[in-house]
């Protein structure tokens, strides 16, 4: 890390005039940690955080392009920030992440030429070489068609986080997936897990200053270990995490169905400290629509997942994916949808309108569903899991659940139990703040638990 660091120290003048740099993320918790990767890079030029974009001097929109409404949404944020050029003619506009790597210049040129600086999620440490670049006045584009041989350099940064109380871990990048689908193979590349010595020296780092919970993360985080010359299981990771004195929660998102393996579900069973909750993308309940998805799963072997999940982890709290009006989706098909959310009771879903995305074979797909039938699916949808949700809350009521209280405001402590569930306490004991502490609720909503803490 020193040889970092110095590289890019700060001057005693740069610090008495620090530029101002306002940061806009997009899409998935893997740019979040990506924009946290910025961030420090950003510190250690000099730079100071702003919420305001009005009076940057840089700023960056790290971009999502999983479906045309991030798209859209990007387009309208570059048009509304480009006018910070009137105030401060010297003000740089960059763009990185997904759409960033799908346009390349293209995207300059819809933006009306206003980009400076655009990179890849491959190349996030050559930041401070393009931002020399666009000072001098020049574009500075790097978008590279696969990641550098470098490119876990950019974990020699430090990471700028906004809690210091949990931490997203990326394990490994990319996906080998071909989701008929998905733009993100395309984005992120070919799966490239993190080397295992790394991820265990940040996170030995991180429990120092503090940190009790962290979250693994990767576009397809269950192939971890894959594709070293000696491949390493997913569960020897999760086994060696819960070794690290200090780790006191172990998530990981998102994990792809066929590779929860059974060692993976059993680590789950004998870990204690990995939380009673799984994001586990199901996409569609139809085997038909699952087939010309390319996912390589059917229906009946999601939920012996989730049955065997359930064995090892009684309470544990399902989340997933699902896309609505997928081309060639028929009525029985979304039934079998249905049927998924009734069987595994999801306590969160994240439904999505299936939306074309260019260069995917699914765009090419002749019989596309017409954007009415997929509003209409959508609310039916949303109903039934409404339901569900409603009713799966309650069985908090009157539970003992366990937050790591993240936050205190407005005389409450927040924080989130195993199972995901954001939890409210009404209580002065500032000093519970950064703890994992029993709660018994007293009242469940679908998002919140609010209870009393438990004393001992
Ligand atoms: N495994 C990845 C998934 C990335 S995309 C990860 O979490 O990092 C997140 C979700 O967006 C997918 O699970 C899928 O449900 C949805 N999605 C992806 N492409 C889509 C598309 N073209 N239309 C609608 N939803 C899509
Ligand atoms: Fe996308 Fe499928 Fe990979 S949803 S990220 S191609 S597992």
């Amino acid at each position: 890390m020193g040889k970092v660091l110095e590289k890019n120290s700060v001057s005693a003048n740069e610090k008495e005039n620090k530029k101002k740099v306002f940061i806009k993320t997009f899409g998935c918790q893997m740019n979040v940690n990506d924009s946290e990767r910025i961030k420090g890079i950003l510190k250690n030029l000099g730079y100071e955080f702003t919420n305001d974009w009005k009076e940057a001097d840089l700023i960056l929109l790290n971009t999502c392009t999983v479906r045309e409404k991030p798209d859209r949404k990007v387009l309208a944020h570059i048009g509304e920030y480009k006018k910070v050029k009137e105030f401060n003619p010297n003000a740089k506009i960059g763009v990185c992440g997904c759409l960033a790597q799908r346009m390349g210049e293209e995207l300059n040129r819809r933006a009306g030429g206003v980009i400076d600086i655009m990179f890849s999620s491959y190349n996030i440490h050559h930041l401070p070489q393009l931002l020399e670049k666009a000072e001098k006045g020049e574009k500075a584009i790097e978008i590279l068609p696969e990641p550098p041989k470098d490119e876990w350099e950019m974990f020699e940064y430090p990471t700028i986080r906004e809690n210091p109380y949990w931490a997203y871990i990326t394990i490994m990048k990319g996906c080998d997936k071909d989701c008929t689908y998905c733009i993100v193979p395309q984005t992120r590349g070919k799966e490239r897990s993190r080397p295992i010595r790394s991820i265990l020296q940040e996170i030995k780092d991180l429990v120092k200053d503090g940190v009790k919970e962290i979250h693994l993360l990767g576009q397809n985080v269950t192939a971890w270990g894959k594709d070293f010359e000696n491949p390493i299981p997913f569960s020897y990771l999760l086994y060696k995490i819960a070794e690290i004195d200090g780790v006191e929660r172990i998530r990981f998102t998102t994990g792809y169905p066929t590779d929860l393996t059974d060692d993976v579900i059993k680590a789950m069973g004998e870990i204690p400290q990995i939380a009673d909750a799984l994001h586990l993308p199901f996409q569609s309940g139809s085997n038909r629509i699952l087939k010309l998805m390319h996912r390589y799963y059917t229906k009946e072997e999601y939920l012996e997942k989730v049955y065997k999940l359930k064995e090892v982890k009684p309470n544990i709290a399902m989340s997933a994916d699902v896309i609505v009006g997928f081309p060639g989706e028929t009525e029985e098909d979304f039934l079998e949808t249905l049927d998924v959310l009734e069987k595994v009771r999801f306590e969160q879903l994240f439904s999505f309108k299936y939306s074309p995305r260019p260069g995917t074979p699914a765009a090419e797909y002749p019989d596309q569903v017409p954007d009415d039938v997929k509003t209409e699916r959508m609310h039916r949808l949303l109903e039934v899991q409404k339901r569900i949700m409603n009713e799966e809350a309650k069985k908090y009521e009157g539970r003992i659940v366990y937050p790591l209280f993240e936050r205190y405001s407005d005389g409450k402590l927040i924080g989130r139990s195993s199972e995901n569930k954001w939890v409210e306490v009404k209580t002065d004991r500032k000093d519970l703040l950064g703890k994992i502490v029993p709660v018994k609720v007293n009242r469940a909503s679908v998002y919140v638990l609010y209870g009393d803490i438990v004393e001992s």
